[in-house]
Formats: structure tokens, sequence, C-alpha cells
């Protein structure tokens, strides 16, 4: 980390920078605090280790809170295999201050997000995304690498597996129009109403309830084709239409699907969050598969995750972000 980036760093972390108030305090081994992750959930803390906390980590976790001025803290179990992300139980448990509203929202870049404790595992948000929603917002992946021409008229982009559908919120933030598809109808309406609280109207956008690998094909068969398509799923998902996906597997066979649904010189946004697929595995895996479905790639990158998920040896980058431009 260069010290333009430490001190930017350092300013996120001590709750200065207006645009933002969700991001990680403490991000395990790499900031000395091994099996330990906090995160700063606008008004609340949210503490994750996968054993109950000893005292060392109280103590650090009160600090944090009472530093930042927060209402209240919540600890989750930290389960890296299973994403319960439905289950009441996997939620996260409040063990300190005040109870958060059933819904709340934050600010992260400027953009608002509704967020909750109570919708099992996963909050709304996953914070280790913000450097590409960022990307989006500015339209650029890295220098000499923007996302959309916006020359050439509206930008377009199919969300696999949307979730919250926060990285659309970011594209139709700088004017693109957006198809989101997700299994699960709880987070698509969340979605909508990200749009709505961000002066989106989400009529003019398309929420898919469905399964990915389906959509895509009857997408292909409509002649649809986007500049930007985001593929970002689970690690490991079944559903009724196409049955089991395992990333560490079937990622190719994802890349390929979605090699036929993006424009001549547009984008493929692939990420990957499974631990036991490495970095060039996966890279070879995405490859692969966009060259069998006869498309060159004329640019790729891959990137790093925010500053606040630093990372080591020990503990390698969990998320892996990679953009490819196809001829
Ligand atoms: C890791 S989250 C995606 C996070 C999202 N890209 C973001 O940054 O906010 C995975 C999502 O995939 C959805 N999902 C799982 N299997 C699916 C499938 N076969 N088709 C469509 N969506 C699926 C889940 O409901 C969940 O919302």
């Amino acid at each position: 980390m260069n010290s333009s980036q430490k001190n930017k760093l350092r300013k996120l972390r001590q709750g200065l920078d207006d645009s933002t108030n969700i991001y990680r305090l403490i991000h395990g081994a790499a900031d000395r605090w091994k099996d330990l992750y906090i995160d700063r959930i606008g008004d609340y803390l949210l503490i994750q280790s996968a054993q109950s906390l000893n005292e060392k980590q109280k103590k650090i976790s009160q600090a944090l809170s009472y530093k930042l001025k927060l209402k209240g803290t919540y600890y989750k179990q930290l389960d890296r295999q299973i994403q319960k992300t439905s289950n009441k139980e996997s939620a996260p448990q409040l063990i300190a201050g005040i109870k958060a509203p059933e819904s709340f929202e934050v600010n992260e870049l400027a953009v608002r997000y509704q967020l909750s404790f109570n919708q099992g595992y996963s909050i709304g948000l996953f914070l280790d995304m913000r450097s590409n929603r960022q990307r989006l917002i500015k339209n650029l992946i890295e220098p000499g690498f923007s996302i959309f021409d916006r020359s050439s008229g509206i930008p377009s982009i199919l969300n696999t597996f949307s979730y919250t559908c926060s990285l659309s919120v970011c594209a139709a933030k700088i004017g693109a129009v957006t198809t989101n598809v997700d299994l699960s109808k709880k987070y698509l309406d969340w979605g909508r109403k990200n749009f709505e609280i961000n002066n989106l109207n989400p009529n003019d956008h398309d929420f898919i309830y469905g399964d990915t690998f389906d959509w895509m094909k009857r997408l292909k068969k409509k002649g649809k084709l986007y500049d930007l398509v985001i593929l970002d799923p689970p690690t490991f998902s079944r559903s009724k239409k196409s049955g089991l996906f395992q990333a560490k597997q079937h990622y190719g066979m994802l890349a390929n699907a979605a090699s036929k649904l993006v424009q001549k010189n547009g984008i493929i946004l692939a990420c990957c969050n499974a631990a036991t697929l490495s970095l060039s595995n996966f890279k070879c895996n995405v490859r692969q598969g966009i060259l069998r479905g006869g498309r060159k790639i004329i640019q790729g990158v891959h990137t790093s995750q925010p500053l606040d998920f630093p990372t080591t040896l020990d503990e390698p980058a969990h998320l892996k972000s990679y953009w490819l431009r196809l001829n």
C-alpha cells in the first residue's frame, strides 16, 4: 500500500469520508486480528468470527464503537461454507446498545442502500464489492480501460445473480439501463427499493425472477446483447431449472453462456468468492469458457479487493474480480 492509499484507508476507517458510512474496520490477520472481522454498518458495528469473542476482541469492539459514536453492536457467527442467506437463525444478533430498525439506509460513495439485520446471513450489501461499484460509477476499470463508450448510446447491463441490485444502481446512476436476474423475489424487490431511494425509477429497468442459466438461454434466443454482463454467482447453488452449480466446476460454462450475450467490444465482469478455486484456475476457466463461445478477449484485468480488505500470504484475497473486453 502506498502512502496515498494508506491515507485514504485511515480517513475511511476514522469515519472522515462523508460519502461512505459502511466499510471494514478490521480484516483479520492482515489487520493483526487473526479470525476477527469488524464492519461499520452506518450507525452499527457488525462483528464476525468463527468462535465466540474473547476478552481482547470484546475490548477492541467496544473501543471502535465508542470512537465512531455508534448506536449498537451486532455479532454474526462466521460461516464461510454455507451462506445461509434466508435463515433467521444465521442473522446477526444484537449484543450491545440499541437495536437497529427493521430496515435502515447507509451511504456508500454517495449512493444509498437499504439494509437489514433481520433477513438472514447477508445484510443487503457485500462490502468487498465496493471497488467494483466504484468502477461502475466512474465508468473506469483502470486507466485506459473504461466500461461504456458513452458516445454509442445508452449503455445496457445484464446483472445475473443480482441480489439487491447494488451494481445495477451504480450503473443506472450513470445512465445505464439494467436487467437484473435473481432466484429470489425478495432480493429483487429489495433491489427495486434501492433504485427508488436513489431517485431512479425501477420501472425503467427489468427485474427477472428466475434461474440465470435458463434466462441466459432465453435472452440469447430473443437476440439480446448487452454492453456489460455481470457474473457474481454464489460458490454453490441449486435451482429446479438448471440443477447444481458449483463455481469450481461450472464457471467456464457460465462464462461461455455470458459470452453469447455480450455486444461487440462489450465487457464481462466475472466475480468469484470460492476459496477453493485459485485465481489462476478461475481466470483460466473464464477465458476458456469465452474462447469456446467463439469470442476473442481483447482486454482483460484482474482487480484487487478494496483497501479495507487487505490481504496476507496466509489470507489471500477471497474475492476474485476479472474484467474482460470481448471482440
Ligand atoms: C453472491 S450473491 C450476488 C451478489 C451481487 N452480485 C452483489 O454484488 O450484490 C448471489 C445471488 O445469486 C442468487 N442466485 C443463486 N442461484 C441463482 C441462480 N441459479 N439463478 C439466479 N440467481 C441465483 C441468490 O439469490 C443471490 O442473490
